[in-house]
């Protein structure tokens, strides 16, 4: 059982986020009988509860089975007993627990669910780009939606995008629809002495394209000992003055490894966050974003979906989509094991 003190004494420390990550007394005796309420459905419903690293921390400490990226909640999607799956996220990470468990429900709590990246680009606008250019390999981010994923050959994650790259048979790869990260993409290969021609769309995240190397200058001055991290969603001229660069458990790895005491995460705010919770010896210097779309996941609304979805909280795919979908993750899932 949690009570209004022990989530308090939890959550209470996070000073990164502004209001959205702000956690009084008030706050935690509004979220501790929500919480406790979810934990005994989940039980009573067999549902299991995944949550991305963006979402809130009442969220991802307070009910979430899973919290990790957007590779690792897939495994988990793939691998789970429960007959029902809450994906607390953004809507392309739900729809792709349902390509792999299309017997399961899967239900989306978060209202609006978006994601700048999957909202760029349409499955129609893949099918014509593939008829201009027949001699490329599609690869897709994962954050796309499932009519995407049915037209292309492979989907990436932050956490393996460069090695399926590098690995996939052809030397012609159209990369959608993430544009900076595709010119992230373009110069590893280059660094690395792999030739191939690299074609990118032009979507970006709301939230990464805001950071620019101004702001890792400034920190530096202001915090010399400071490591500074960025996700490849963010522009080249903030990689290239990154000491890593990395998926967002990625990241996590990273930062537990350090030796250093202060960090700078170019990222979504609620990175920050959980590692502050999570290693409350380290300091976490600089700003963050907010997304908005992951921000939208509340305790209330999986109290609700929990207890009586609506037609719009329930993830539902076309079977023929869905078994195309299925062979571009499972693509991912041999590249990166293999
Ligand atoms: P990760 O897979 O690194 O968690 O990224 C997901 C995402 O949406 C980043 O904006
Ligand atoms: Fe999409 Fe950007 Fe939000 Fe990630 S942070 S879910 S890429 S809008």
């Amino acid at each position: 059982m949690v009570t209004a003190e022990s989530l308090y004494k939890k959550l209470g420390n996070i000073k990164i986020g502004g209001n959205v990550c702000k956690y009084t007394m008030e706050k935690c005796k509004e979220y501790a009988p929500l919480i406790n309420e979810i934990n005994e459905l989940k039980k009573e419903k067999n549902a299991v509860i995944l949550a991305h690293s963006y979402v809130s921390p009442e969220v991802i400490h307070g009910v979430s089975d899973y919290s990790g990226d957007s590779y690792e909640l897939s495994k988990n999607a793939q691998g789970t007993d429960a007959e029902t799956i809450v994906f607390s996220a953004v809507r392309f990470m739900a729809e792709t627990a349902k390509i792999l468990n299309p017997e399961k429900q899967v239900l989306i709590p978060s209202s609006p669910n978006g994601c700048t990246l999957a909202d760029a680009i349409s499955g129609e606008e893949v099918k014509r780009l593939k008829a201009e250019n027949p001699d490329f390999t599609f690869i897709c981010y994962i954050n796309t939606t499932a009519e995407v994923k049915a037209e292309c050959d492979v989907c990436v994650t932050s956490s393996n995008v460069y090695k399926i790259a590098e690995n996939v048979p052809n030397d012609k790869i159209f990369f959608v629809p993430d544009k900076l990260m595709g010119l992230n993409l373009i110069e590893d290969l280059k660094a690395r002495g792999i030739n191939k021609t690299i074609k990118i769309h032009h979507g970006t995240c709301y939230a990464h394209e805001k950071y620019d190397e101004d702001m890792i200058q400034y920190i530096r001055q202001q915090y010399p000992d400071a490591e500074v991290l960025s996700h490849p969603e963010c522009n080249a001229g903030v990689l290239k003055h990154s000491d890593y660069v990395g998926s967002t458990s990625q990241m996590i790895n990273y930062v537990k490894a350090s030796t250093a005491n202060a960090f700078f995460l170019l990222t979504e705010c609620g990175l920050s966050a959980r590692l502050q919770l999570e290693l409350p010896d380290k300091k976490f210097v600089g700003t963050c974003t907010l997304c908005k779309y992951m921000k939208a996941n509340t305790l209330e609304d999986i109290l609700r979906v929990l207890k009586a979805p609506e037609q719009k909280d329930i993830v539902e795919l076309d079977e023929e989509i869905r078994k195309r979908a299925l062979h571009c993750i499972s693509e991912m899932f041999r590249y990166t094991e293999g």
